[in-house]
């Protein structure tokens, strides 16, 4: 029936899926999107991006009436932890923003299936839902955006109960008395942070010498000094080769990571975050011939697939697995379906870790530009040298440019401090019109704000820091 019949199906709800939805039906393609889950959002919506920025933000200020009120002249009474009211409040944000993607589906006239799809022949894709019923429907164009799951550790596996993933750890029942976190990446140090504020005494195991890979290195070295001054403790060039849970938690074997004597550790809870691997489970790519590499990526070349008329976004292809990534993905993959020209600079896409103070960056790390030869200079400016981030005595970090010597085009930012993931916007805007440090040491900033760091890193390149 001419109901099933489309330019594009979408496969998989989430940031890639349901905004590749949004600009086929803002471009007049007939669209339809397909998800299991029964709710729109994806990883980012249901289990990643929001219901953790939730927890950041309730665990930011529970810990804040205990260390910082009575200083600027609050007093209450020792703060009490309602952690089943937290849990709803978090729910009930991800339920509103869910529920908000469903309308965007209706306004931009897709059709939503739920139910599991695969794809059954070239332009067929099948759409079975939880009853076992099916339906059929014939395309134009697949867009794969089914996404990635959480990477398991061998032995040690998630029950969800002692042996969590970020699901898992995005919902305990209980503030643990101890958490031991496998993986010191966004993920682990995030959720991480949440427990230690509410109480958790948390280690942090990584398999290699420093935090978080990708970022820079002096930022990270920051980084890490930031969050052990807050109380969490890292196991650095670790690795864990065995879980036994017992009634009482959890005991861990830990070895260097070079290799030496074992050590035990024991907790409460242990949460699993060594990295996200896609999700292609199920999907009939073999029906059409669609390629994955080794470790299971849908190799891309402007979004297409190796199969004709099959495309694919998000995390399931290489890249930054980022909700905003996903979403770029989408947007230009439906340009180039729409015949217009869609493209994504993957050098632009900022990363941040919303801790406190968070991290944020953008570009070449240091440690690259070194890697490619240009001779470069650095401008850096301390929050401590800040008005706002001193009157709001959030000092911690600094904000870090790195601009060609000889044209002066700026190459990466890197900052740590507070609202850093507000601030990168900035340098983001900077670089995608090729800007230089002077460009942006030349505008006038308001006052008394914490962008007035980032311009003085500018003006830093430039040898004209005013403030520090
Ligand atoms: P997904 O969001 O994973 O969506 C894929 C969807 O496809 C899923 O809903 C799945 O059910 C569905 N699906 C899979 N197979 C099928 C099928 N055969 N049929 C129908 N449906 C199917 N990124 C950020 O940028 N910022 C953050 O702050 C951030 N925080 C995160 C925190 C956590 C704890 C986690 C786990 C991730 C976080 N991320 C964050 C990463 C972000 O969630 C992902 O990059 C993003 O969701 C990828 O979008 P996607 O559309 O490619 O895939
Ligand atoms: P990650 O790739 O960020 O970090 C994994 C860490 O685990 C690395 O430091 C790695 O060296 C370490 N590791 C790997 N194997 C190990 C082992 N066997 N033992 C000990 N350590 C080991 O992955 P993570 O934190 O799981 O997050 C997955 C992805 O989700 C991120 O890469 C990011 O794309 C996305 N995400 C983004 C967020 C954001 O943008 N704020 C928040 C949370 C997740």
């Amino acid at each position: 029936a001419d109901e099933l019949n489309f330019d594009v199906v979408i496969i998989g709800g989430g940031p890639g899926g349901y905004n590749a939805a949004i600009r086929a039906g803002q471009l007049g393609l007939k669209t339809a999107i397909v998800e299991s889950r029964g709710i729109l959002g994806g990883t980012c919506l249901n289990v990643g991006c929001m219901p953790s920025k939730a927890l950041l933000h309730a665990s930011e200020l529970f810990e804040a009436t205990t260390t910082e009120f009575a200083s600027i002249g609050i007093e209450v009474p020792a703060p009490k932890l309602n952690l089943v009211q937290m849990m709803k409040s978090k729910q009930d944000s991800v339920t509103a923003l869910t529920k908000g993607v469903e309308f965007l589906m209706k306004k931009n006239k897709v059709t939503y299936f739920i139910g599991k799809g695969s794809i059954a022949a070239a332009g067929k894709v099948t759409v079975t839902a939880n009853d076992g019923s099916s339906q059929s429907l014939t395309t134009k164009n697949i867009v794969i955006a089914t996404g990635s799951e959480p990477t398991p550790l061998p032995g040690v596996p998630v029950d969800q109960k002692t042996i969590v993933d970020s699901t898992g750890a995005l919902s305990l029942p209980a503030v643990p008395k101890s958490l031991v976190v496998i993986g010191a990446g966004i993920i682990g140090l995030e959720l991480g942070s949440v427990w230690r504020r509410l109480g958790a005494q948390v280690t942090v195991v990584e398999f290699l010498d420093r935090i978080t890979p990708g970022m820079d290195t002096e930022l990270a070295t920051a980084f890490r000094r930031s969050l052990e001054k807050q109380g969490i403790t890292f196991k650095l060039g670790t690795k864990v080769t065995g879980a036994v849970p017992g009634a009482k938690g959890v005991e861990l074997t830990l070895e260097p990571s070079a290799g030496g004597a074992a050590e035990k550790l024991s907790a409460d809870v242990v949460l699993v975050a060594i990295g996200r691997r896609p999700f292609t489970h199920g999907l009939g790519l073999d029906t059409v011939g669609v390629a994955t590499d080794p470790r299971g990526f849908i190799p891309t070349n402007h979004f297409k697939t190796s199969a004709p008329g099959v495309w694919a976004i998000g995390d399931v292809i290489l890249g930054p697995m980022l909700a905003h990534k996903a979403e770029e993905d989408a947007v230009a993959c439906i340009e180039l379906i729409a015949g217009k020209a869609g493209h994504v600079d993957y050098n632009l896409v900022p990363s941040v870790v919303y801790t406190a103070p968070e991290v944020a960056w953008v570009g070449q790390t240091e440690d690259q530009v070194k890697a490619s030869g240009i001779a470069y200079k650095t401008g850096k400016f301390p929050f401590m040298a800040n008005s706002r981030a001193k009157i709001n005595h959030e000092t911690d970090g600094f904000v870090k440019f790195i601009a060609d010597a000889k044209t002066d085009k700026v190459l990466g930012v890197h900052m740590m401090g507070p609202q850093a993931g507000e601030l990168i916007g900035e340098a983001c805007v900077l670089m995608a019109f090729s800007g230089a440090s002077e460009d942006l040491a030349r505008v006038c900033h308001p006052h008394p704000t914490r962008s007035e760091a980032v311009r003085q890193a500018a003006m830093g390149v430039e040898g004209w820091t005013m403030q520090a």
